[in-house]
């Protein structure tokens, strides 16, 4: 997506850190910008500085306060969406997230539906509901959209590593980093594009979140408190300015890719990535007798395969459905998809 004039964007997570600073960067590119966040104050202020910041009108910045983990919730924000700007968002900015640090061993169920919930789930939720609503309104064929259109989301460098001081935290990134990468490839067709941003630190307010946590989730099994939360502030003060992650991902919007990372110092993710990527290539090397079995058990089925596929093959057999198709009465859906 190049071309932002006019268009619509929808950034959860847009009333505070790089929420706000894609909600600045975006409506200064000229777009219309929904901020959707829980706190009604920092939204209201959110909106001041994102005038103030691009020069945009009232009229051009809608906020829009709801948990995003609220399914009901998310779709009538949808609604209005359309409803206030004339249509879905060209630009889904999926940012929203929350964070607690303790063993994992302590975590409890609290700990883990709160993060999971802001941090994956918000995203599955935005996912669902808007994407069938950008395919329809701008979707082409052949790689080629009617109007341009993406879907983003802010993940964290966390996605790549175990992390047993922020378990549920890592796992929720590591599953929204592949979920992107699965809508990459299914938008590729319609001509749309998707992207995840992963930093490392940001100097935004996230060290607070426990502030808000919802009361029917605050049975933690981490030490929180105010000095806790002092000590976090003072972590996330070094970290990138939102502005200028903002303008790195629209940099990686603008150039179609699917991952962006700031936070990029080779020197200390270097080896930590090479590490868990070398423990898979161990294991693939060092189980060349399950290789074998494997390949021979292959050779004998593809043998005894009939003609036009069978067990064990991608065709479809004579006269049978292929699964991994969408349901017959989603005419949005490209028909020539094939599961991947
Ligand atoms: P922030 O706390 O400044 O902004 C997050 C916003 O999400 C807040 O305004 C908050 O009210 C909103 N939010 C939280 N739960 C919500 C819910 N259920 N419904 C609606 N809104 C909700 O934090 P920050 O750092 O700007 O976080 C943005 C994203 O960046 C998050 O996904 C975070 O995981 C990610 N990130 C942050 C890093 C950091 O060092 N701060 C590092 C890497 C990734």
């Amino acid at each position: 997506m190049k071309d932002f004039k006019g268009k619509i964007a929808f950034i959860t997570g847009g009333a505070s850190g790089a929420g706000l600073g894609q909600a600045k960067v975006f409506a200064k590119a000229g777009m219309k910008v929904a901020i959707a966040d829980v706190r009604l104050d920092a939204l209201h202020s959110a909106v001041s500085e994102i005038m103030e910041y691009s020069g945009c009108k009232a009229a051009d910045v809608l906020p829009l306060c709801f948990d995003l983990t609220d399914r009901a919730a998310y779709t009538s924000a949808a609604d209005t969406v359309e409803k206030v700007f004339g249509g879905p968002p060209h630009l889904l900015i999926q940012t929203a997230g929350v964070n607690s640090f303790g063993p994992i061993e302590a975590s409890t169920f609290d700990d883990f539906d709160w993060v999971m919930g802001v941090c994956l789930d918000h995203v599955v939720n935005g996912l669902v509901i808007f994407v069938p609503r950008m395919i329809k309104a701008y979707g082409g064929a052949d790689g080629v959209a009617r109007e341009e259109f993406h879907v983003a989301c802010t993940s964290s460098m966390g996605g790549f590593i175990a992390g047993s001081g922020c378990g549920p935290y890592c796992a929720a990134k590591a599953a929204a980093n592949n979920l992107m990468y699965s809508y990459a490839d299914a938008l590729a067709p319609y001509g749309g594009g998707s992207t995840v941003l992963c930093p490392g630190n940001i100097n935004s307010n996230i060290g607070d979140a426990e502030k808000y946590r919802p009361e029917h989730l605050r049975n933690t099994g981490y030490h929180v408190s105010e000095g806790t939360m002092a000590h976090l502030r003072s972590v996330h003060s070094s970290g990138i300015d939102p502005i200028e992650l903002g303008e790195i991902l629209k940099e990686a919007i603008e150039n179609g890719r699917i991952i962006a990372l700031p936070f990029s110092d080779p020197e200390t993710w270097g080896p930590m990535l090479r590490n868990s990527n070398a423990q898979v290539e161990e294991y693939l090397l060092t189980a060349p007798e399950r290789q074998k079995k494997r390949e021979e058990r292959m050779a004998e089925m593809m043998k005894n395969r009939p003609a036009g596929g069978g067990p064990g093959g991608w065709e479809v057999p004579e006269g049978a459905e292929r699964f991994g198709m969408a349901r017959k009465d989603l005419d949005y859906v490209d028909p020539s998809k094939k599961p991947q």
